[in-house]
């Protein structure tokens, strides 16, 4: 019997696997792998020929770098690191309902009134729904061209009957699908060649091609991590449902700084950026009360100042609760544990939760000081004194290690009317208005809290 050419897919992370199982071990993602016939490598639809010899050159060739693509929304061009690049492919991925399809038009409606070119194609919406939310977000009267296709070849044939556009962004990749594949739209295999298509479009044509990816959930379709290889940026934007912040973060860039982010607020006219992010996460602080420490944060390229929330509560019955939201689970045990065995403090028999406020995700370790003040406030009930911002990181021995770039974290904090910092103990740098509290290991943060009594 002629062996099967079908193999199976984690619609996922894209792992190949040779059997089904109801787990990808690659991911680890449940119920993510499906059939799919032999997927056709990339770009097969292009016939084998003998290939033809091209140059070689050295590195020192100097081409002159197009300008940049600025489409005039700064926190946007600012993740993109300075702009689009022409002829590059971005993808933006995030959670349904996050708000993609907004910041996307907004961008695109941004640069066409500046007298740049900007498609949009829909796949998902008809064109009367993006025009709603066009004139909902006061935008109809930019130039910007709509369609709502699917097909590749039919938005490929589009895009080459004209000039090339400057922007061209297609929402979302997971209702794109080609002829030249058997498998179902949305399947990794046609999310690939698909997105494929179009990039190769973007780098011959020098179009800015900026591709939507939902984040999916339940494996049934391709996420944007399907992808992620064949673009040159990817952003993910991220926001907690009920908070009206979200973040626009790069977490790959061949043109920029990753790790930077961008902070917008939903409003009823679309995303409103935030030009002054520490402000806004530490608005309505109340500071009198224990539990709450300031971290001073570096996000990417730009210090960040954001609360950090802890409460140690009474245990109820069975094995202590923990729940962590904005920061990682495993550091907050690792904290109290070194808390409890450095410091004597003996918190770990208690429920503990910890919230970074305002929904931000930190995952910086400097974190480690102002989340273990927060904790040892609530701990012995006293408030932490005000005005005064943390950051260091605490390693296993309890002694607190330093973090990069203190001055940029001291001067936002002493801009933000802070007077003090709880600092690891070689920070040399001076702010003015800023008193610095140098900490050599827990227990020095612990009198630091004033609960060296505990
Ligand atoms: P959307 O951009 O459609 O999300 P995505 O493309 O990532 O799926 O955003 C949808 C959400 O944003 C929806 O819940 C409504 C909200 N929203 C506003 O609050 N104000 C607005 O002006 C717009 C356009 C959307
Ligand atoms: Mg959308």
């Amino acid at each position: 019997m002629a062996k099967s050419s079908a193999s199976f897919v984690c619609q996922s992370c894209g792992a190949v696997h040779t059997k089904w199982s109801g787990r990808c071990d690659a991911c680890g993602g449940w119920n993510t792998i499906t059939e799919e016939a032999a997927p056709a490598p990339l770009g097969s639809n292009v016939r084998r020929q003998k290939g033809r010899a091209f140059a070689l050159e050295d590195l020192q060739t100097a081409d002159e770098a197009p300008p940049r693509r600025i489409t005039g929304i700064h926190e946007f061009d600012r993740v993109c690191g300075g702009g689009l690049v022409p002829g590059s492919a971005l993808l933006v991925g995030g959670d349904p309902g996050v708000g993609k399809s907004t910041i996307i038009l907004q961008a695109l409606a941004s640069y066409a009134r500046t007298g740049g070119s900007a498609v949009y194609i829909s796949g998902e919406e008809a064109m009367a729904q993006v025009r709603m939310r066009a004139v909902r977000m006061e935008l109809s009267d930019s130039p910007v061209a709509l369609g709502s296709a699917t097909c590749v070849e039919d938005i490929l044939a589009t895009l080459e009957k004209g000039k090339p556009p400057g922007v061209v962004a297609i929402d979302s990749i997971q209702t794109l699908w080609t002829g030249a594949l058997e498998a179902a739209p949305g399947t990794v295999a046609q999310v690939r060649t698909a997105s494929f298509d179009l990039v190769r479009y973007a780098k011959s044509s020098g179009a800015a091609l900026i591709l939507v990816g939902h984040v999916t959930k339940d494996g049934q379709i391709a996420g944007p991590k399907a992808v992620e290889h064949l673009v040159d940026a990817v952003l993910y934007f991220e926001g907690e449902r009920g908070h009206q912040f979200r973040i626009l973060r790069a977490v790959k860039n061949r043109f920029g700084p990753t790790d930077e982010i961008g902070v917008f607020e939903m409003t009823g006219k679309g995303l409103a950026e935030v030009a002054n992010p520490s402000a806004l996460f530490l608005d309505d602080r109340n500071s009198a009360s224990p539990g709450t420490a300031v971290f001073a944060g570096i996000e990417g390229t730009r210090p960040l100042l954001v609360e950090v929330q802890a409460l140690v509560a009474q245990p109820g019955y069975g094995t202590p609760r923990r729940a962590v939201v904005g920061w990682d689970t495993g550091r907050l045990a690792m904290i109290l544990a070194v808390l409890d065995s450095r410091g004597g403090v003996g918190a770990s028999a208690n429920d503990v939760y910890l919230n970074v406020a305002g929904g931000l995700k930190v995952g910086e370790p400097a974190a480690d000081l102002a989340a273990a003040a927060a904790l040892i406030s609530s701990f012995s009930g006293i408030a932490l004194p005000h005005n005064t911002v943390f950051f260091g990181e605490i390693s296993l021995t309890g002694d607190i290690r330093p973090a990069p770039q203190p001055e940029l974290r001291l001067k936002e904090a002493a801009k933000l009317g802070f007077t003090t910092a709880v600092v690891p103990k070689d920070t040399k740098t001076e702010v003015s208005g800023l008193a610095l509290r140098p900490v050599k290991d827990v227990g020095d943060l612990i009198s630091v809290c004033g609960a060296g009594e505990k």
